[in-house]
């Protein structure tokens, strides 16, 4: 039946979803832990290798979910009609946006670090800047992790939101 396949579908298009964020949010988290542990004071060899697999699993698995989750949800809104226009949609489309202009610059400093790591030879001290950079990455992934909750909230409760 028509109304049938259509929900099957609804439903299939919505494990996406979930499974994206659940990517998303999973691999955020287990990247940065991992990073900020062997960056506060593991040797080079394993901040070489951290490193790499931190870029690895961001291009693998960060990225493709950042690509579905947005597809994924606008398709989500239009066949139950849910407005795109009303507030928490439009509240975590634009806290997306933020958390995006939070993980771009990350992108670019994680493969920063991992060309200074790689880069450094054995026994001498890591440069100034791949401090800096650590911090950086540290910092801005506090924004990142909030706005991913704030969103986890929107999408479940739906509040009415007047903007
Ligand atoms: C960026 C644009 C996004 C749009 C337009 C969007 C849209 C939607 C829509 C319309 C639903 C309702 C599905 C339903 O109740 O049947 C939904 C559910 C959901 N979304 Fe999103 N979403 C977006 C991003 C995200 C993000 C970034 C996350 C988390 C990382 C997320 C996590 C979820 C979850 C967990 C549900 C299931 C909620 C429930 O069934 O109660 N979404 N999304």
């Amino acid at each position: 039946m028509f109304w049938r396949r259509a929900v099957d579908d609804y439903l299939l298009l919505k494990l996406i979803h979930i499974l994206s964020s659940t990517l998303l949010f999973g691999t955020g988290l287990g990247t940065a832990f991992h990073g900020w542990m062997v960056n506060r004071s593991g040797p080079l060899a394993a901040r070489r290798a951290v490193n790499r697999n931190v870029v690895l699993a961001d291009w693998l698995f960060t990225t493709p979910a950042v690509i579905v989750q947005p597809v994924t949800g606008v398709w989500l809104a239009r066949i139950a009609g849910f407005p795109l226009t009303s507030g928490w949609l439009v509240l975590a489309m634009a806290l997306y946006v933020v958390v995006g202009a939070c993980w771009v610059p990350v992108v670019f400093i994680q493969i920063a670090m991992r060309r200074i790591a790689d880069e450094t030879p054995d026994g001498e001290a890591l440069p100034a800047c791949y401090l800096r950079l650590s911090r950086w990455w540290f910092a801005l992934g506090w924004p990142a992790f909030a706005g991913v909750i704030v969103i986890f909230w929107l999408m479940v409760a739906k509040p009415e939101i007047v903007l």
